[in-house]
Formats: structure tokens, C-alpha cells, sequence
């Protein structure tokens, strides 16, 4: 529920990009068990579909399915007024949809298409679903969440387009929540290592993490989708009223880990 929000008389709307799979699909089955109505948009189809069929009946009506591609600004803002001639408001934008493999290969092979692929969706993305949907989070005083990364703050080598990005998100939320505030609350979440595989299309039961995987955390787990998707939804809360242009970390303290050799 975003600041303003009186739950009894209208549901708020979110739209929440990469819905189809991972984390996105994640916080979107939260937002609908939490009284949204929601805007699913994918560029895949199919996992949309699947995503949609999965859903309980009672919360398969509340959730609008999307088809665009976020790096195409003529598709997210018809997506956004397909969404909005439904529902006739938007109150939440979550920017999720990205190239979640962050690694590139060595730098002096990079191609700047492949650059620019990375950059297009998972930073222009951001930019270009915010520019169509901000005037009508405006009307509702609501919220935005990106998604960043820890990998905004610390690398593995051969990771720059992803890395840059995500840094660019995190300075991007910060300007953002400047911008469009009083009005609109602007956030980010940095996730660090979020296990996914339960949030795909089909049945398959991933193969059980590594205890190592788990132990290097000092959290002691690696993250799951609901781990982020709990965190956008308090974002989004009136008890984060107060809080805007920041970019939260959820990684079990990996950032906050020495990995000194001894
Ligand atoms: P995922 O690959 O499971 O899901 C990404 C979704 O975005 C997919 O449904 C995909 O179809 C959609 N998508 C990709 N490009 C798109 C485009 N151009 N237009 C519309 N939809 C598009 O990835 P995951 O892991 O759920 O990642 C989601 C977000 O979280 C990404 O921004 C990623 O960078 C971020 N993240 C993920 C972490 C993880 O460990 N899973 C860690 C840190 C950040």
C-alpha cells in the first residue's frame, strides 16, 4: 500500500517489470497476495502465461499480463496504457526486468552491441518505464522500486556492463526520488546471491544449493525470492513513508564480509 493509499475504497496498481520469471515473479505473486492489482510485463510470453496460470483463481483476475520489450520506449508506454485503461490509476512501479548473467567476458572483446544490450534493458529500461509512469504515480503520491545489485558496490571480474548498470540505478534512484518527490517515493533494493530457480516456468525441483554456498553467507542462507519481495513490499508500505532515494542491501552481509586470505 503506497502513502496515501485507503485500501477499502480502490486496490492499489502496480506494475512490475520482469514479471514472468525469478524475483519478478516473485514480488508479483506478493503484491497480489497483498491486495494489488497488478501489471505483469515480460518480454517472454509463454512464462507470462505460465506465471499467470499458476496463480491461485481468486488472484488470476487481479493480475494483467503485459507483452513488451522495456528497452522499447513505443512498447512500455502502450503496456502502461493498457495497464491504466483497466484500472484507471498506477500507484507502484516496480523495475525489475534486466539481463540477470552479469558476466561479459574480458573487456577488450566486449562488443559495444553487447554493451549497449546490457545497458538498453537494464538501465534504459528503468529510465523509460519511470518517464511514462511518472505522471500517473504522481497523481496517486506512490512509490518506485529498482532493482540494483550488490554488484553496484563490489565485482568478479568481467562483469562491467552489469556492474555499471547497476551502479547507474543506484544514482538514478537517488536522482529520481529528488525529482519526482515530494510526490513520489523512489527506492532501491541490492540483492546479492537470490537462489531463483523455484520462481521459473514448470515443475522442475532445482538441485539442492551447496552447504558452502549457504556457509559463506554470514546470514548463513543464500536469498530467495522472497527474501526481495518482502522488502519492495515494505518500500512500498506506509512504514517506509519517511524513506526515499536510498538503496537497501538484502545479500545475508556479503558486502559487509572481509574475504582476506589467512
Ligand atoms: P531472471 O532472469 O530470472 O528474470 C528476469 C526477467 O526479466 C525474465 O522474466 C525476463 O524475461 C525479463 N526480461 C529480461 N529482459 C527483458 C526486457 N528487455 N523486457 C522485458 N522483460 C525482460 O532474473 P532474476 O534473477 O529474477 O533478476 C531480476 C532482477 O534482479 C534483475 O534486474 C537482476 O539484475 C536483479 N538481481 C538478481 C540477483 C539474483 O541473484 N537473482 C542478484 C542481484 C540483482
Amino acid at each position: 500500500m503506497t502513502n496515501d493509499q485507503d485500501a477499502s475504497l480502490t486496490p492499489p496498481v502496480a506494475l512490475v517489470t520482469g514479471a514472468a520469471r525469478g524475483i519478478g515473479r516473485a514480488v508479483t505473486r506478493r503484491l497480489l497476495g497483498d491486495g494489488y492489482h497488478v501489471g505483469a510485463l515480460d518480454h517472454d510470453a509463454s512464462a507470462l502465461a505460465d506465471l499467470q496460470t499458476g496463480l491461485a483463481a481468486g488472484l488470476r483476475a487481479h493480475c494483467q499480463t503485459l507483452v513488451a520489450d522495456v528497452a522499447d520506449e513505443s512498447a512500455v508506454q502502450s503496456a502502461i496504457e493498457q495497464l491504466v485503461s483497466t484500472h484507471g490509476q498506477l500507484d507502484v512501479l516496480v523495475n525489475n526486468a534486466g539481463i540477470a548473467d552479469p558476466f561479459n567476458g574480458p573487456i577488450e572483446s566486449l562488443s559495444l552491441a553487447d554493451w549497449n544490450r546490457v545497458i538498453g534493458t537494464n538501465l534504459t529500461g528503468y529510465f523509460l518505464c519511470t518517464k511514462h509512469a511518472a505522471p500517473l504515480l504522481r497523481r496517486r503520491r506512490g512509490c518506485i522500486v529498482n532493482m540494483a545489485s550488490s554488484r553496484a558496490y563490489q565485482s568478479e571480474a568481467e562483469t562491467e556492463a552489469y556492474a555499471a548498470s547497476k551502479g547507474g540505478i543506484v544514482a538514478l534512484t537517488h536522482a529520481l526520488s529528488i525529482s519526482l518527490g515530494p510526490d513520489v517515493r523512489v527506492n532501491a533494493v541490492a540483492p546479492g546471491w537470490i537462489d531463483v530457480r523455484d520462481q521459473q516456468p514448470g515443475d522442475d525441483t532445482p538441485a539442492p544449493l551447496r552447504a558452502v554456498d549457504h556457509a559463506q553467507h554470514p546470514g548463513g542462507r543464500v536469498g530467495g525470492g522472497d527474501d526481495i519481495s518482502g522488502l519492495v513490499a515494505f518500500l512500498c508500505s506506509p512504514d517506509a513513508g519517511f524513506i526515499t532515494g536510498q538503496t537497501l542491501v538484502a545479500d545475508g552481509g556479503m558486502t559487509r564480509k572481509m574475504i582476506y586470505q589467512h
